[in-house]
């Protein structure tokens, strides 16, 4: 039996160097201690971060962003992939090195696809339309989808994209989700090999299904938002634990584990 463990961590909205959020988390320093878990564990293979890499897309922040993960350059690889809070062409100029990062261009933005397995394959999708939290496929985006879907059509695969296309428990996040969710559906009816969405933004566990395929929404690493994060409880700092995902794969089966970060990251200003 083999197995394969991808971690998948989100939103780590890393500032520039000795910086902290605005709500005084050291966002840094906890994807700091997230990556040192990874590397500490034998048995991931590898580290998906699902957007909102940093947190205004200033290029300081990714060269910060860079010092952070190169620790695990050579040791596993590391996908990355965009959110609302990230800047396309500041991220390509610090991270073009990156695995995969050199198929992005103008049409599709930062979308690859990875062969995990044998038996799947990890799809990643840029949702980010620069200048709005909400996300957007466009459709040069959706074309290529199609046709990747079509070409790892023997394979599992795992969907990646910041936003969810699902309620998400959140009047305020539910505005911020996918903006064309039935473009995307469009495309997977067409193909059967989804077995799962992975999707970020949420800063909190969520599980659903869109169609028939199942959605997880990962935590942030940084902090978690209120449970159904509205403009009343926005300016809270939620004590929630903030964490990260390890998703397993054994021969056809996929589990995954939830992985609170027990760190006291947050330096509250009062
Ligand atoms: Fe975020």
């Amino acid at each position: 039996m083999t197995t394969f463990k991808l971690a998948q961590f989100s939103d780590t909205h890393v500032v520039r160097k000795n910086s902290v959020l605005g709500n005084g988390v050291d966002s840094n320093h906890a994807l700091r201690a997230a990556v040192y878990n990874i590397i500490r564990s034998d048995d991931i293979q590898s580290l998906l971060i699902s957007g909102d890499l940093v947190e205004r897309g200033e290029i300081y922040e990714y060269f910060e962003l860079r010092n952070i993960l190169d620790p695990l350059l050579g040791l596993k690889p590391v996908y990355l992939m965009l959110g609302n809070h990230d800047v396309r062409d500041n991220f390509l100029g610090v991270f073009r090195d990156y695995p995969f990062i050199d198929q992005a261009n103008k049409q599709w933005g930062v979308q690859y696809s990875v062969n995990l397995t044998a038996t799947h394959a990890l799809v990643v999708l840029d949702t980010l339309k620069e200048g709005r939290d909400a996300g957007y496929l466009n459709s040069d985006s959706l074309i290529w989808l199609d046709r990747t879907l079509e070409r790892h059509r023997d394979k599992n695969v795992l969907l990646a994209m910041h936003h969810p296309m699902i309620d998400v428990g959140s009047s305020m996040l539910n505005q911020m989700n996918l903006v064309n969710h039935s473009d995307l559906s469009a495309i997977l009816h067409k193909h059967s090999n989804v077995m799962r969405i992975l999707c970020g933004h949420v800063h909190r566990e969520v599980t659903g299904t869109f169609g028939s395929i199942p959605v997880q929404v990962c935590p942030s690493t940084a902090f978690a938002y209120p449970a159904n994060l509205n403009e009343n409880n926005v300016g809270d700092l939620c004590r929630d634990d903030p964490g990260y995902v390890v998703h397993e794969i054994t021969n056809d089966t996929l589990s995954s584990t939830l992985h609170s970060l027990h760190l006291h990251v947050c330096q509250v200003a009062v």
